[in-house]
């Protein structure tokens, strides 16, 4: 993992155009404020995807259409706190369905957490947590012949390209068989005066977010980064429709970084890339489930119509 972690960070400073992926947020630390950035005022996407996981999962039930006594796989990518998924499972206990509940996440730490809070609230359901990278573990779903539902939540899909989102849907499709299901969290195309705040809170906690990539090189790889000489420096235009992360160089200035042996340099305005979070309509979502043999079969939104879960069937 340091050695993978040393390799990326070595390869997007050493870019012209620098970046970090956006995966390494989730350390100890980023976990605890991605739990503090689903609770504040301007982050409307968990409250808008949670009103649709507290009103609607039987709607989900009924559009899978499972049949109660045959077992089936809950597999979740990047579960996080479960703090949605919780609703669902409530309901499929309490409807007496017979399955498994599968997390993934990169954060061992979260997945963690996750194990532990539901065998205090849900201590019925059996888990089965993998840690580790989804696009690396979907290959390993295939082992399975039970029947599965994939959920992908909170517009996670948005933070890969619209090429790298129809890459993944086109690899899951392929790990699962004719039946088994998707369901898709996707933030809807609105105004910046809506998206921006989202990813440039009052409190600065989605600025520490994006500052703990910086922090976590320092912490793991004996980086010697200045986080008061970077800011954090978000972007997004409607017509775009993609909300932009970046972390800017505040002066001419070098990092160095023990566990890659190298110097970086930076020129006072240079940005290094950090997240993109991009922003659905119905035909995005279209275009980028092209070629993956997913059908949609439903879309549920929130009362606000800020969100939407598609529910998509393997052909
Ligand atoms: C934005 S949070 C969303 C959490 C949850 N799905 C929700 O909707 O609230 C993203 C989660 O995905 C995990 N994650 C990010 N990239 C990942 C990857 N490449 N493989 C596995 N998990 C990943 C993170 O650790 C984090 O828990």
């Amino acid at each position: 993992m340091l050695e993978q972690f040393s390799i990326d960070v070595d390869q997007g400073l050493s870019s012209e155009h620098k970046y970090l992926p956006s995966k390494y947020f989730y350390d100890k630390v980023g976990d605890a404020l991605f739990v503090k950035i689903m609770a504040l005022p301007e982050y409307y996407l968990t409250r808008a995807e949670m009103d649709i996981f507290e009103q609607q999962t039987l709607s989900m039930l009924n559009a899978w259409a499972l049949d109660k006594h045959q077992h089936f796989e809950l597999i979740e990518l990047g579960a996080g706190d479960g703090s949605k998924t919780k609703k669902l499972l409530t309901t499929l206990k309490r409807k007496q369905y017979n399955f498994d509940y599968l997390p993934i996440d990169i954060s061992a730490n979260a997945l963690d957490q996750l194990e532990a809070s539901l065998a205090r609230e849900l201590p019925d359901i059996k888990v089965h947590k993998q840690q580790g990278d989804y696009f690396k573990i979907l290959a390993s779903l295939k082992s399975s012949h039970h029947p599965k539902v994939v959920l992908f939540l909170g517009s996670s899909i948005g933070n890969m390209s619209d090429e790298e989102a129809n890459g993944f849907l086109i690899q899951l499709g392929k790990t699962l068989n004719p039946q088994d299901k998707l369901l898709l969290g996707a933030d809807l195309i609105k105004p910046e005066s809506l998206v921006l705040p989202a990813y440039n809170d009052s409190q600065g906690v989605t600025r520490d977010f994006n500052l703990n990539l910086l922090a976590r090189i320092n912490r793991e790889l004996g980086g010697d980064f200045d986080l008061n000489q970077f800011k954090h420096d978000p972007s997004y235009t409607q017509q775009e429709g993609i909300a932009k992360s970046y972390l800017t160089s505040l002066a001419d200035q070098r990092i160095t970084v023990k566990h890659t042996g190298k110097q970086y340099w930076f020129k006072a305005g240079e940005k290094i890339y950090t997240e993109i979070s991009r922003k659905y309509s119905d035909e995005i979502i279209q275009n980028i489930i092209e070629g993956s043999g997913f059908q949609m079969i439903d879309k549920l939104t929130d009362q606000n119509n800020l969100f939407a879960d598609y529910i998509f069937n393997k052909r």
